[in-house]
């Protein structure tokens, strides 16, 4: 039985700079269940950084959440020794106080997540400055300190465990992520482990707390490929014995087709289309998907999990968006006069299965 764990209703973030208003997501919604994994995917600067950190209250500034709410279904901690069965309760993420306790709890602790590096983000409007901020603001591994007491730090601001219960928990957690040698590696710093242990450090400080959700943004990009399909295996079998959701963002296709159980596309801002991963990956609707499933090399071609290559056209500048469909000026089936004039609204085109686009409206009708 699904059981939401977020809904994403209307999502609004929008970034005022000296040019104008970016509106990064633009009336975003999603539902993740408990215990299942979402795939988002979609071109450089389509807003899924954006949306992963406003689930957490943590947009970057100048951004600012607009409109919309973030619900999280809260289930209380079992508490056998009152007898009282578990409640859940129902708290919009973004109208907590970013820097109040309730959020605290909530990031890092209940919501793991492991950002994308921001250089190899590829959206082209970050300036350096940017760029700098973002990599001081987030969750780094400090160098001056032993990445074990880093894990230990993180546990026991979550979970009621002594020091060295922390200890052992980071030890048992750098073993799961495959680094060798866990009781001596625990005493470390992280300029004595390679890039890819540190992701691997990173991605247990993420998995410490036991999660019910991971946010997980491009979490292999930097990783070598026999690495990364260990990492992936951590996270599915964390998933299954814990019942953790999981929001994958990622441009790799072969990566999130083996992750996922269902797909969103985003498209500036916006979900243009989202299904089971067969039926996304079988039978796309939206040009858009069918444009980024096309770019990428045929299975047997080239090496499967290519990152998206380039569709035709260029994304529109986000000072100057397109009327209508803002898909539209790149759209292959293009239709003059209605595409360019009306917005599309969300439409079911299948068994779970929905996209925006005029030509399932025309159907429907
Ligand atoms: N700190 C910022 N300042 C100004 N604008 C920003 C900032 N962060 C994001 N944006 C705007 O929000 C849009 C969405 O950015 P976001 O980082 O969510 O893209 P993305 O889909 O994660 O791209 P990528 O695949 O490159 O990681 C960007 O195109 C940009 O216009
Ligand atoms: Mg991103």
């Amino acid at each position: 039985m699904s059981e939401p764990l977020i809904e994403i209703k209307d999502l609004r973030v929008e970034f005022n700079v000296r040019e104008g208003i970016v509106k990064a997501v633009d009336g975003f919604n999603l539902t993740i269940n408990r215990g299942e994994t979402v795939g988002v995917i979609g071109e450089s600067g389509c807003g899924k950084s954006v949306t992963a950190r406003a689930i957490l209250n943590m947009v970057p500034k100048p951004g600012k959440v607009t409109s919309g709410e973030i619900l999280y279904y809260r289930r209380s901690k079992e508490n056998p020794s009152d007898g009282q069965s578990r409640t859940t309760d129902v708290l919009d993420l973004t109208k907590l106080d970013p820097d109040g306790e309730t959020i605290r709890q909530v990031r890092g602790g209940e919501i793991g997540m492991i950002f994308q590096e921001p250089m190899s983000s590829l959206t082209p409007v970050y300036s350096v400055g940017t760029l700098i901020n973002e990599a001081v603001s987030l969750h780094r591994l400090s160098p001056v300190k032993r990445v074990g007491a880093q894990i230990t730090e993180t546990i026991q601001t979550h979970r009621r465990v002594t020091k060295a219960e922390g200890r052992q928990i980071a030890i048992e957690m750098l073993r799961k992520v495959g680094i060798p040698k866990p009781n001596e590696r625990v005493d470390s710093y992280p300029h004595q482990l390679s890039g890819g242990q540190r992701q691997r450090v990173m991605i247990a400080i993420a998995l410490s707390c036991e999660p019910v959700m991971l946010i997980a943004d491009e979490p292999t990009t930097a990783l070598d490929v026999s690495i990364e399909a260990q990492i992936l295996d951590i996270m599915r079998e964390l998933q299954e014995s814990s019942d953790m959701a999981i929001l994958f963002i990622t441009h790799n296709l072969g990566v999130v087709a083996n992750m996922a159980h269902e797909i969103v596309v985003m498209y500036m801002g916006k979900a243009v289309e989202r299904a089971k991963v067969q039926d996304l990956f079988y039978q796309p609707q939206h040009p858009y998907t069918r444009s980024l499933l096309q770019s990428i090399p045929k299975l047997g071609q080239k090496k499967s999990g290519e990152r998206l290559a380039s569709i035709a056209g260029s994304v529109p500048d986000p000072f100057h968006l397109p009327p209508g469909c803002v898909f539209h000026p790149r759209c292959p089936a293009f239709m003059p006069g209605r595409c360019d004039t009306i917005t599309p609204q969300w439409t079911q085109v299948g068994d779970d299965h929905w996209a925006s686009c005029l030509l399932y409206e025309e159907a429907g009708k």
